[in-house]
């Protein structure tokens, strides 16, 4: 594996391969690899010729008072765990690389950036759509990977790949859990033992949402109060749970399509988020 720092070196390691039509995937991260991480990496190594893993904390996604000086870095593990999962290129370019003196233009999202994470994270899409976008032109990949933890980053990708006409495919691919539910994150090394048990009250609340449906309860009000009542328990209350369209994030009334289970809360230091989508399997 290379470890690569500028566009120009990434470009030029990238262009005999392009030449030689062999596929490119990327996985875009902010590094402190887990096994999301690494499922992402196996994935892109399964479906591409040249794996490329780019590892950038990106302060434009990172609002005032949030854990941008906190967030965890270690790039030498990171670059051993990349390695060992079959990475080709691990692009980790400074932050004057990606955002050089005087720059000044963003990407703007719409409608889909601004309910769940939006509305509690103003900027937050925007940010993230710009640094995708710039990672996007600097690989040139056939296929980037994302995870579905970020279900609403996903959804929001793949509208800008659609609506500024970039030619990657957008893979999203599922929720790596630790074995008692907690959806794998970054964010998890912030929990103290205690708050690490605390923790799992995200999942069993989407457990509860999963269980009211499947038991036939169709009222997303009603789904969402035993998502919540599920949490107190744990002593966690959401910042947000949400029953929303999976496609377009509109909040629903009915389970009678496919809806996503979001939901943000913080335990401790940590902020952390997980969704499900609620399936009726064609039952009314
Ligand atoms: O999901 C993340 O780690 C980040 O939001 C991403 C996509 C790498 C953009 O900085």
């Amino acid at each position: 594996m290379r470890t690569l720092h500028t566009v120009a070196e990434l470009r030029a390691e990238l262009r005999a391969a392009r030449a030689e039509g062999r596929t490119i995937g990327l996985v875009p991260t902010m590094g402190a690899f887990h096994a999301g991480h690494v499922s992402l990496m196996e994935r892109a190594r399964a479906e591409t010729d040249v794996v490329v893993v780019s590892l950038f904390v990106n302060p434009t996604q990172f609002g005032a008072g949030e854990d941008l000086a906190a967030y965890p870095r270690d790039e030498a593990r990171d670059a051993e765990i990349a390695a060992a999962a079959g990475v080709d290129v691990l692009f980790a370019p400074p932050a004057e690389e990606v955002y050089p003196h005087g720059f000044q233009t963003t990407v703007a999202v719409g409608e889909l950036a601004q309910p769940l994470e939006g509305a509690h994270r103003p900027g937050h899409f925007d940010g993230v759509a710009t640094v995708v976008v710039k990672l996007l032109n600097m690989v040139g990949p056939d296929v980037a990977f994302f995870g579905q933890k970020d279900a609403q980053q996903a959804l929001v990708v793949r509208r800008v790949v659609r609506d500024l006409d970039i030619p990657a495919r957008i893979e999203v691919c599922p929720t790596v859990r630790e074995p008692d539910g907690l959806a794998m994150s970054s964010r998890n090394a912030y929990l103290a033992p205690a708050e690490r048990e605390r923790a799992v009250a995200l999942r069993r609340a989407l457990d509860a949402a999963e269980q009211a449906v499947a038991a036939g309860e169709r009222d997303a009000a009603a789904v969402a109060t035993a998502a919540r009542a599920a949490m107190e328990p744990y002593g966690v209350e959401p910042e947000y749970l949400a029953l929303v369209a999976a496609d377009t994030l509109a909040p629903v009334d009915r389970i009678e399509q496919e809806v996503l289970v979001a939901l943000a809360a913080r335990v401790g230091p940590a902020r952390l988020i997980d969704n499900t989508i609620l399936q009726t399997n064609g039952r009314p």
